[in-house]
């Protein structure tokens, strides 16, 4: 049986590519929502109807667990999704928690990426006002960067160019942790990286969703010794193309990107 990963679009593949460093033994299954990407400008109640109805089909395949592999999805739909189903379901929120403690140790500000609807849901306020005691966590929309993203638009120049307008009227010397809520942006790491002030590091979800998948599937006792690696990819809309896409995507990742 197969672990498999959601999302939107090609963002959760940044999850994914985690997983498979971390289980090498495990085989998985990716689905992607390619009909109705992007999640993240569109309204909850949309969102949380494709939400539904995706895992519906995913869980149509033989798996034993489900990594919602998008904050967006993860905000509108985690709690009825656990409802529906037995298997383990792993959610994402941004890592608003550790960006704050670091941030804190060094006096600096958080600047948390995501996309306008999970910045604009309960789940992510009420983590704000958790965990942000010191009012120091400023929450930024990119919704456009998801478009890009899908469109394999990895390139240095325009890239660079779209966050330097976005950024401009920041002042980034302030912030010591750039939190990259949507697993879409950490296919922008390293632009993000030479074009930020040195001293902030960047942080995103993946490492801590794998290392809660692990703990869950170990708890439970699925985890696996007989798979390679091996990955079926689907989607909601036209296949071979798309398909195509998600392994380049991962190629992408898998060349140190
Ligand atoms: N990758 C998704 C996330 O983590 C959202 C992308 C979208 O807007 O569809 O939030």
């Amino acid at each position: 049986m197969r672990i498999a990963f959601f999302d939107s679009g090609i963002g959760g593949i940044t999850v994914l590519h985690e997983a498979m460093r971390k289980l090498p033994a495990e085989d998985f299954l990716y689905f992607a929502d390619t009909l109705h990407v992007p999640y993240g400008s569109k309204t909850l109640e949309e969102v949380n109807h494709y939400v539904k109805e995706s895992v519906h089909t995913i869980m149509q395949e033989e798996i034993k667990a489900l990594v919602v592999a998008c904050n967006t999805a993860t905000s509108a739909a985690i709690g009825e999704l656990r409802q529906m189903y037995s298997i383990p379901i792993i959610g994402m929120e941004p890592a608003v928690k550790p960006a704050v403690a670091k941030s804190l140790e060094e006096g600096r500000r958080v600047l948390v990426f995501a996309t306008p609807l999970t910045l604009s849901q309960s789940k992510y306020t009420d983590l704000v006002a958790r965990v942000d005691d010191h009012s120091i966590v400023d929450s930024f929309p990119l919704p456009e960067l998801v478009q890009y993203c899908e469109n394999l638009n990895f390139d240095p120049e325009e890239i660079g160019q779209y966050f330097k307008a976005k950024l401009a009227p920041l002042d980034l010397s302030q912030y010591g942790t750039v939190v990259l809520g949507c697993t879409h942006y950490p296919y922008y790491r390293k632009i993000l990286h030479d074009l930020l002030p040195p001293h902030i590091e960047l942080i995103d979800g993946s490492h801590g969703t794998v290392k809660r998948l692990i703990t869950v599937m170990r708890e439970q006792n699925l985890l696996g010794s007989q798979g390679t690696n091996d990955i079926k990819f689907i989607c909601s809309g036209s296949q071979m193309e798309y398909v195509d896409k998600m392994k380049q995507a991962l190629a992408f990742l898998q060349n140190g990107q």
